[in-house]
């Protein structure tokens, strides 16, 4: 017996907790997590690294036309090379948020995003999931939480890390970001009308996770 194909959107602004909690869904309903947010970051990353400026311009249409992203065991590579860590630093952060304001670049990567979402059961997660990537996913969630707890997390996870952090500094950079995706002109960050809102501020992970597996399994 075949067993029918499911899609899980999660959509929300940074910080949300969205990929801790995809990657735990995905383990216990054993579907592959497709985080979209990495691949504008290894976009960035490139960008970055070649000195491509981030406009609209033939450098960025050749280098998007010879850029390959694949996950593969829970791992993010762009042109065959690993880039987990890379793809994590504040540089890199603000140069995602620009590109992903870009309309090649979003092309691209929502396509490849389609692809990956209709040959398997997934959970993905980013801004335009509910709204344009995966407009019917059978289930369909925006993760919230106020930018003072996102902030919060954040420090704390960095501190945990043993990075040198400023709280105030991460929530002024959690609420540019927010700003801008909800502002930008192309698949700005929004609800889906048909999409569940979990507010995550006095909840755990756990408790996020245990919900949205309830919601799928019944
Ligand atoms: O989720 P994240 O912080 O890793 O995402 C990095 C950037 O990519 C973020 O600034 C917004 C953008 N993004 C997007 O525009 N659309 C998505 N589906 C996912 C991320």
């Amino acid at each position: 017996m075949t067993q029918k194909l499911f899609r899980i959107a999660v959509d929300g602004p940074s910080g949300a907790g969205k990929s801790t909690i995809a990657k735990a869904v995905a383990k216990r309903l054993g579907i592959d997590y497709i985080d979209t947010g990495a691949m504008y970051r290894a976009i960035g990353l490139k960008m970055l690294r070649l000195g491509i400026p981030m406009e609209e311009g033939p450098a960025l249409t050749e280098m998007l036309a010879e850029t390959e992203i694949d996950f593969a065991g829970g791992n993010v590579f762009l042109d065959g090379e690993m880039v987990n860590d890379r793809i994590r630093t504040p540089e890199v952060s603000r140069a995602a948020s620009d590109c992903s304001a870009l309309g090649s670049v979003r092309g691209k990567l929502v396509e490849l995003q389609r692809k990956m979402g209709n040959t398997k059961s997934v959970i993905m997660d980013g801004r335009d999931i509910g709204t344009n990537v995966l407009t019917d996913a059978e289930y369909k969630f925006f993760l919230t939480a106020s930018a003072e707890e996102r902030a919060q997390r954040r420090h704390r996870e960095m501190v945990e890390k043993g990075q040198k952090s400023d709280f105030n500094e991460v929530l002024e950079q959690i609420l540019q970001r927010d700003y801008n995706d909800s502002n930008r002109a192309l698949n700005p960050l929004r609800k889906a009308d048909d999409a569940e809102e979990i507010d995550s501020t006095h909840m755990s992970i756990q408790d996020v996770v245990d919900y949205i597996c309830g919601k799928v399994c019944n």
